[in-house]
């Protein structure tokens, strides 16, 4: 233990202070409501992290919108404001043990969940439209034709950055002091990195500035 003598005290990082330097990785539970509503369930997953004495409790991948984000059912829907009702509480339940609350905002992208979008006339949407690979292994699966994915226009862009401030917002309104960007796992912001998925060839496409202009924007305007 010797090597890791720091993991039980505290730490101060940009004013907020953590009780010692354990956080819980993101884990999506999947126990929304079909709207991505917190339900007890939810709260009565994330309770015992809080109360097993971790000083950050992250809540999992978490859709910043309803329409394109979302990549699970049952995940937390943080693109409306009623979420806010059931947020407080998740909030309130993990932060009465001196935890700290955080989550991981994200957008599904080419990985969005396809068949949901379908039932609504609508495709996933990518720095490029290029087809997720799991939705082709699906697809043969349940002996359909793979999802299209659309390209994001300059304006779905812009839109989809403000998404990620609202969301965080929302989150902020509710006591979170802190919140990740799903940055892993081959999800927009690493759609948009990534040369092998983005060929775009405007200023969000090209060169490693361009492709990771995205990534600085959504930073920015969660900041
Ligand atoms: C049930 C379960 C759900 C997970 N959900 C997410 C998730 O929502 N977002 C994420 O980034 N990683 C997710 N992960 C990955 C974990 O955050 C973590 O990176 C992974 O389990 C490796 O850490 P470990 O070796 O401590 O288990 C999940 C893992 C598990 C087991």
């Amino acid at each position: 233990m010797n090597k890791y003598k720091h993991v039980f005290s505290p730490i101060t990082i940009k004013g907020v202070e953590f009780k010692n330097r354990i956080e819980v990785a993101p884990m999506v539970p999947c126990m929304a409501t079909p709207e991505g509503w917190v339900t007890k369930e939810l709260i009565e997953f994330y309770r015992p992290f809080a109360k097993g004495g971790a000083a950050i409790v992250t809540v999992g991948d978490s859709a910043v919108n309803w329409t394109h984000a979302m990549d699970h059912e049952g995940q937390l829907n943080l693109g409306d404001d009623n979420v806010k009702m059931g947020l407080d509480d998740l909030a309130d339940e993990v932060q009465r043990y001196g935890a700290l609350i955080s989550v991981e905002l994200n957008h599904g992208g080419r990985f969005a969940n396809s068949m949901n979008l379908a039932s609504k006339g609508l495709k996933p949407v990518s720095s490029t439209p290029k087809p997720a690979e799991i939705d082709e292994f699906f697809s043969k699966l349940q002996g359909r034709t793979p999802a299209e994915v659309e390209e994001m226009s300059i304006p779905l862009i812009n839109k989809t950055i403000q998404d990620y401030a609202d969301a965080a917002g929302r989150c902020k309104d509710s006591g979170f002091k802190m919140v990740m960007i799903h940055g892993a796992h081959g999800m927009l912001p690493g759609q948009f990195l990534s040369p092998y998925v983005n060929k775009r060839v405007d200023r969000y496409g090209g060169n490693f500035e361009n492709r990771a202009r995205f990534c600085i924007e959504l930073l920015e305007a969660v900041l």
